[in-house]
Formats: structure tokens, sequence, C-alpha cells
């Protein structure tokens, strides 16, 4: 148990961390820890509301952990519980009121809600104080809710949760609420930039981007899938590679209308030019904030590399668009980054808008059919494309066309 002056400490360490680290997972990971820490709890968890349900999305359970071998993690199936006042979860998120219980197998049965307990019975873990604090906004808004379970004496003994816990928990949901609405906010921002590259090419960009985005989260799945990847984290990337993907060319919101538009070929001075959308976007994310701009900057980059080597814009450094020292050819220009160089992701987007470039009319050319398009683009398998992505691809033609029906170009 913590000191009073030692709470007061590490309360503010938190909250200049909190504003220092920006993943949303490590940030609430870190807040729930502290939180039960404070209180003395065995185990705690935090639900986020989406819709109407609350998803029960980081646990911790020092009694559970203790008995897995170790360095396994404790599995929390995503479970899920309805906003309304049959569950403690629930109550707390509808009504916005806290909720102290000493023994949530003897809730009072005037009380609306009853303690769920298909988790106690999955685990034969058995719960019995149990305190809900809900996240809330200060435009009272819920966000999600803290829970903390089974406060310990110092003989650790099971004992209820305190007037003086009550309070503390406030403070650490008013972090976990400021953690959120931040991640929030930064994804309304990445949402307005992908509208307003759409704005800038209206013709090419609005549908082009949602497909390119589909068919690479398709590819990265089964990728995952074959690798092995654990769910937990697909579910982390799936959202981030989405938003990048649908950000591939956002560079090109900086090249001229009459590059960008021409309704023909581009000669090798235009067509130079438009390579640096490239660089321009990854540009947009070099300020690295999160793991998102880690991935939006690596698409934008690599999304024309070639598996061969012989794509663009190579080795070159980001601020300056120059080679890097000691990967440039003899010609003084960067060497292309060849096979595994490029990152997974720019790898996988390059497939994804490839395929939706020839799919598609463009100022510059007309539609292919899908013959020709996979005939093509087969020709390219370990040239062009890495070919293990590239039969992922191909393995998956009935979802790529379910893809492609659901995002139609409009009016050309
Ligand atoms: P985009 O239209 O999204 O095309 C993406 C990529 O698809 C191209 O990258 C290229 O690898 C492939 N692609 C598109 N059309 C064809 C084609 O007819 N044949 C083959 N084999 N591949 C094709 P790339 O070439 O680096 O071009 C990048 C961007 O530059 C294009 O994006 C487009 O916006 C622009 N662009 C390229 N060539 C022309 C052109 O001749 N005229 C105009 N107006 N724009 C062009
Ligand atoms: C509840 O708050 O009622 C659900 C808690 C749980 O099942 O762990
Ligand atoms: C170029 O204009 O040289 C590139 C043509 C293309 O691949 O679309
Ligand atoms: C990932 O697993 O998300 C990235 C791996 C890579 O870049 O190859
Ligand atoms: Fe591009
Ligand atoms: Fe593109």
């Amino acid at each position: 148990m913590l000191a009073d002056n030692e709470k007061l400490k590490t309360l503010t360490r938190l909250g200049i961390e909190l504003n220092e680290v920006q993943d949303l997972d490590i940030l609430l990971e870190r807040v729930l820890t502290q939180a039960r820490l404070f209180a003395n709890a065995d185990a705690g968890s935090i639900y986020i509301l989406d819709c109407d349900s609350l998803h029960f999305t980081y646990t911790q359970n020092d009694t559970l952990r203790k008995q897995l071998p170790h360095g396994e993690k404790l599995i929390y199936s995503t479970f899920t519980i309805p906003v309304d006042k049959t569950s403690m979860a629930g109550y707390v998120a509808e009504t916005g009121r806290s909720l102290n219980i000493e023994d949530v197998y003897r809730i009072e049965p005037t009380r609306p809600y009853r303690f769920m307990k298909g988790y106690d019975d999955a685990t034969g873990y058995r719960t019995r104080s149990a305190l809900t604090i809900p996240l809330k906004t200060s435009s009272e808004h819920t966000l999600g809710i803290l829970q903390i379970i089974n406060a310990q004496s110092e003989e650790g003994r099971i004992v209820s949760f305190s007037d003086e816990d009550e309070i503390n928990m406030h403070h650490f949901a008013s972090l976990a609420t400021v953690a959120l609405e931040r991640a929030q906010m930064t994804r309304a921002m990445i949402l307005r930039m992908i509208r307003m590259a759409e704005m800038r090419d209206p013709k090419e960009t609005g549908a082009h981007v949602n497909r390119v985005a589909g068919f690479s989260l398709e590819v990265f799945e089964w990728w995952a899938r074959i690798h092995q990847i654990s769910s937990t984290e697909v579910d982390k990337t799936r959202d981030i590679l989405h938003m990048a993907a649908m950000l591939h060319d956002v560079g090109k919101v900086a090249i001229s209308d009459t590059i960008l538009k021409k309704p023909a070929k581009l000669n090798d001075a235009e067509y130079e030019i438009m390579k640096q959308h490239t660089i321009l976007g990854a540009r947009l994310f070099q300020d690295r904030q999160s793991d998102f701009d880690d991935a939006a900057a690596q698409v934008a980059l690599c999304h024309h590399e070639r598996w061969d080597g012989k794509g663009y814009p190579g080795h070159v450094d980001t601020a300056t668009g120059a080679p890097i020292k000691g990967r440039a050819d003899k010609d003084g220009t960067a060497r292309g980054k060849l096979k595994e160089e490029t990152p997974l992701f720019g790898r996988i987007v390059s497939i994804a808008d490839v395929y939706d470039a020839l799919s598609s009319r463009r100022s510059y050319k007309e539609a292919w059919d899908e013959d020709r398009v996979l005939t093509t683009m087969t020709e390219g398998r370990a040239s062009q494309f890495d070919p293990e992505l590239m039969d992922i691809f191909l393995s998956r033609m009935d979802v790529i066309r379910s893809i492609q029906a659901r995002y139609r170009d409009e009016g050309v």
C-alpha cells in the first residue's frame, strides 16, 4: 500500500507521463495499474463505450495472472455489456453515477442491477468488492467505465473499498477520460484530413481510397493469420492500417492541377514532380505522435517501391528528399528499397493501389477489365510485388470484388 505523500507524487507523475505518452493502450494500462495500486485492488478493468454497448477492453487480475505459466498473458474475450441498468457496469454508464459494492453476490434484490457472474464462472475467480466509476467528460458525455475489484487489507483479506478509494478513483477516471478524448479527437482530425485530400482530387480520391484501404486490410488480415499474429495485435493494427492506406496519396494535394489532372501521359519532367507525392505525404507524419503516424508515413513513402528494388523514392531522408548516405547509386540517385527493405504496409498498399489504378478509369487511361489487370499484375509477381502478398491477394478475389462493388466510382 502507498503512503499518502507517495500517493500525491504518483498522481502528479502519472499526469505528466500521460502528456508524454501518446499511445492510448499504454496510457490506459498505466491508469489501470496505478488505480489498482492506490486502492490495493486485486483486479480491474476499463470498458469503452461504443454505440450502445460497453466493451471490456483492458483488464488486469493479479490472482489469475499468478496462475498462468510465466510470461503468458491473461486471455480475455472481448465481451460486451449492453448499456442498461441490469449490470453494474451498464448501470454506471447509463446513470453516470458510481457504485461501491461490498459483495457483488449479495446485491440487494431491490436494486435494478446484478453482477454478471459469467467471468467468474469461466475463470474460477471470486469477485467480492467492486468499485465502478464512470469515465465522464466535462460535458457529461460518458466514454466508458473504470472498475476495480477486490480491495485487499494489509493481511491480504478481501475488504470493501473506502470513501477515500472512491475519491481517488475519480482522479484516475478523469485521467483516463482525457486520454480517451484526445484519442477520439486525433481520429476525428485524421478523418478530416482524408476528406480534405478528397476535395483536392474528387474524381480519383473518394472511392479509390476506400477501395485501396479495404483491399489492404483484407491482405493484412490473411497475412497475419498465416504468420500467427495474435488477434489483440491484429485488432490494434486494423484501424491504423485502414486510415494509413486511405492517406497513401495524400501528398498529391501538393501537386499542381496541370500535372495531377493532365488528360494524357506525363512527360519525364512531370513524372519526376509527381513522384514527389511520396515524400511530401510522408513529411506530414514526420512529427511522430503515435503508431498511426509511423504507419501513415511508411505507407505514403513506400507505396511505389518495388520488390526488385526498381521503385521510388528509395532510401531517402524524408525531411530533405536527399538520398541517405551510402544508399545512393553511382549516378547519385537514391537506391530503391529491395524486398523487405520496404515495410510490410508499403508492400501491401502497393498491390492494392496498382490493382485499383488499373481497374479504374483515370484522366490518363481507361479502366481495364479484370482479366487484363490480373494478367499484368501476375507478371509483376516477384518483380514489382512481394510474391507472398500477391498470392494472398489473388486468393481473396471474391472479397476484393465485393469491396469494389461496395465503393463504386460516381459519375465516371
Ligand atoms: P495512380 O493513378 O493511383 O496509379 C498508381 C500506380 O498504378 C502507378 O504508379 C502505376 O504503378 C500503376 N499504373 C497506373 N496506370 C498504369 C498503366 O497504365 N500501366 C501500368 N503498368 N501501371 C499503371 P506510378 O506510375 O508511379 O504513378 C503514380 C501516380 O502518378 C498515379 O497514381 C497518377 O496519379 C500519376 N500518373 C502516372 N502516370 C500518369 C500519366 O501518364 N498521366 C497522368 N495524368 N498522371 C499519371
Ligand atoms: C458488471 O459490472 O456487472 C460486470 C462485471 C464483470 O462481469 O466482471
Ligand atoms: C510515366 O508516365 O512514365 C509512368 C506511366 C505509368 O506507369 O502509368
Ligand atoms: C507489422 O508486423 O505490423 C510490421 C512488420 C513489417 O514491417 O514487416
Ligand atoms: Fe501514389
Ligand atoms: Fe493511389
